[in-house]
């Protein structure tokens, strides 16, 4: 099977400028694409940041991280990005008509053949394909927050996708030295939102019914189950606003069991984000993390 040499990344946001390194340093070419230089420059600080902890931890030589860096090109012009790679992933924000409009785009520009990838959380893939004249050539790669480090890459099939388009996803994924997980069939939340969200929403409904405290839920998760952040400590990390969202997707998939509850609800509309805001189910302002009531 042919390797991936070459891919165009449309975004340079937080997941954007991530897979765009872990690309570079697979060795892959890389074009990363957003809509202002400002943006680019942003998603390059934070790329020479991340190869510069690589380097200082001795896991890549300074050598090395120069030509990582060097391998990945810039621009604001989509159209030049895509015009001859094997594969582009897009990572723009999680707004169905705005990817539909990149694909749209994509597809005008990109040569045959060329495999056209989303990182979408929980969007259907089938409704991002249904925007192009090859549908076969879609698939989801959803990657995890830090890019960089973290080994899995969530593969989804649209109903169209074709067996190529499946290898090569699994290909870029074993080049870049990560695993995947592969959701065959293309349903809201895929494996990982779902779970997740399941998981979470179970915790906050044991909070407000007064079974357990935010501090113990987390430990029990944490210790119990060897997970390296509790699950409202993550909710935290990611934004409650996405939580909300999430839940408000799944439960019109699949009911009432994925009902917000309203202690999220009411985080969100408090402007209780999470980190990001200073606080969410815990507060931030002091020297350690503290429980919000
Ligand atoms: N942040 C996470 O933890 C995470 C994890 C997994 C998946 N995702 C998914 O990844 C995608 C991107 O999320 P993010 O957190 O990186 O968002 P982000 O807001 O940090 O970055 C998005 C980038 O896309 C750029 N952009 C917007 N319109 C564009 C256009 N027309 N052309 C080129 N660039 C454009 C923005 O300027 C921005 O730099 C979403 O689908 C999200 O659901 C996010």
């Amino acid at each position: 099977m042919s390797e991936i040499k070459s891919v165009a990344v449309i975004g340079a946001g937080t997941m954007g400028n991530g897979i765009a390194q872990s690309c570079a340093m697979a060795g892959i070419s890389v074009a990363l694409v957003d809509t202002q230089e400002g943006f680019l420059q942003r998603g390059m600080d934070t790329v020479k940041t991340s190869l510069a902890r690589f380097v200082k931890s001795q896991k890549l030589t300074q050598e090395a991280s120069d030509a990582v860096f060097a391998r990945i090109k810039a621009g604001t012009s989509l159209k030049d990005a895509v015009a001859d790679v094997d594969m582009v992933i897009e990572v723009v924000p999680e707004i169905i008509d705005l990817k539909q409009k990149i694909f749209r785009q994509i597809d005008e520009a990109a040569k045959p053949g060329t495999i056209m990838a989303t990182n979408t959380s929980q969007l259907s893939i089938t409704a991002i394909a249904s925007a192009v004249s090859r549908p076969e050539d879609v698939i989801g790669t959803h990657f995890f927050n830090p890019a960089v480090l973290m080994k899995l890459v969530e593969v989804i099939c649209g109903i169209k996708t074709s067996e190529r388009t499946l290898r090569m996803a699994l290909e870029l994924t074993r080049q870049l030295g990560k695993e995947a997980a592969v959701c065959k069939r293309d349903t809201v939340g895929f494996i990982t939102t779902r779970a997740a969200v399941a998981l979470r929403l179970e915790c906050i409904r044991m909070y407000e019914e007064g079974v357990a405290s935010i501090e113990d839920i987390d430990r029990a998760m944490r210790l119990g189950f060897n997970y390296p952040m509790g699950p409202l400590e993550l909710n935290d990390f990611n934004g409650l606003d996405v939580g909300l969202n999430n839940a408000l997707s799944l439960r019109d998939a699949y009911g009432e069991r994925f009902a917000p509850p309203q202690s999220l609800t009411a985080r969100v509309k408090a402007g209780m984000l999470g980190r990001k805001a200073g606080a969410g189910w815990y507060d931030y302002s002091g020297e350690k993390p503290k429980a919000t009531k």
